[in-house]
């Protein structure tokens, strides 16, 4: 008879959890789940080799196991330590934990730009974030925050260097997914950087794949740059059936009326990729007709993204329309300019439904 296999028991915030020998804490907490799972900004499930360069995910070990039950010396990091039999961790019931992470979030935003006002990561950013729920109000930091030569790594990815938290999931991805890895991190310590060495693009089938693992918002898609914020726009599950044998044709697609703006991985509650997509689905087919659509995605009702999205509510009569005799108010009025933004052979006025990213000047 085959014999069972010996689980370890573990405490994470007096709450206990069997898991098998060779899990690591980070892991283990996730299979508790809910608020005593640690942050990671490194670690990827599906990245090999990823963890333990952001420090996020520190714990604390009040106890190291049964049969040796001192506690460990330092804070570990719950993403490359492993469990052990009778092992008691400290997360959110640590107030030294608590402090260390906000330590932790303010290095990371030593030389962060800020810049969430115009980055298209924002509203889906980790950074931002942990830095809301971890982060100091204000910064300590007096010098010069980095700056970079700017390099450009190809017509599909925009790359914004101050903005990178080195935590190499790109590197990794780049690494694991695609045929031939073409971008690395070069330099050291402050000067480190992203970095292709000889300025070249990054164009392998699988490389869009940096975009969604990038915690922070250094690797974002030149084909949604500046069209819209997250927020305005309605996530719905997609599939198609891709030629690619590698990739599952499973995305989601995020839309503005039938205007498909984007097309994403689908990530999980943990905001990793459930299954990585190919570079066609993502960046050549932005045409609802390319997708069978399956229904609106299920987010997180604490993420921004799910603020406008209205669930079984309805619509106040438009009293406008009834006074007016039912003519359309925007007939009334000229809403349309002329500006360096708009095109001017578009009438703003006269198009139908909201306007579309095609109505102004790229
Ligand atoms: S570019 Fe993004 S994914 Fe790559 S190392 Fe920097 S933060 Fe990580
Ligand atoms: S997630 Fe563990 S060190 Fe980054």
């Amino acid at each position: 008879m085959a014999e069972e296999k010996k689980l370890f028991k573990v405490k994470i915030d007096n709450i206990s959890v069997e898991v098998e020998p060779g899990t690591t804490i980070l892991n283990a907490a996730r299979q508790i789940g809910g608020d005593v799972v640690p942050p990671a900004m490194c670690y990827y499930s599906k990245l090999q080799g990823s963890g333990g360069k952001c420090r996020t995910c520190l714990v604390k070990v009040t106890k190291g196991s049964d049969a040796d039950p001192r506690p460990m010396p330092k804070l570990v990091a719950s993403c490359r330590t492993t469990v052990m039999d009778g092992m008691e961790v400290g997360n959110i019931t640590s107030p030294e934990v608590q402090d260390a992470r906000k330590g932790v979030v303010e290095f990371l935003l030593l030389n962060h730009p800020l810049d969430c006002p115009v980055c298209d990561q924002a509203g889906e950013c980790d950074l931002q974030n942990l830095s809301y729920e971890h982060g100091a109000e204000a910064t300590r930091y007096e010098f010069k925050r980095r700056t970079f030569d700017k390099i450009d790594i190809g017509d599909k990815i925009q790359l914004h260097m101050t903005r990178c938290i080195l935590c190499y999931r790109c590197v990794f991805t780049a690494d694991q997914l695609t045929e031939k890895r073409e971008h690395g991190i070069l330099g050291r310590g402050d000067a480190s950087e992203i970095s292709t060495y000889i300025h070249q693009s990054l164009d392998n089938n699988f490389i869009g794949n940096v975009i969604d693992v990038c915690p922070v918002g250094a690797l974002t898609d030149k084909t949604f740059r500046f069209k819209n914020r997250v927020w305005f726009l309605k996530p719905v599950d997609a599939h198609r059936h891709c030629e690619d044998p590698k990739c599952c044709g499973k995305t989601v697609l995020w839309m503005r009326g039938d205007e498909v703006f984007r097309v994403t991985a689908r990530k999980d509650k943990y905001g990793e990729v459930e299954d990585f997509i190919c570079d066609t689905c993502r960046f050549d087919k932005k045409e609802k007709s390319d997708w069978i659509i399956e229904g609106p995605r299920k987010i997180d009702r604490h993420s921004v993204i799910s603020q406008g999205h209205y669930v079984n509510t309805v619509k106040p009569k438009d009293p406008l329309v009834e006074v007016l005799d039912g003519r359309q108010p925007k007939l009334l009025f000229d809403i349309h300019t002329t500006s360096e933004v708009n095109r001017p052979e578009i009438d703003l006025s006269k198009i139908d439904g909201p306007a579309h990213s095609d109505d102004f000047n790229k």
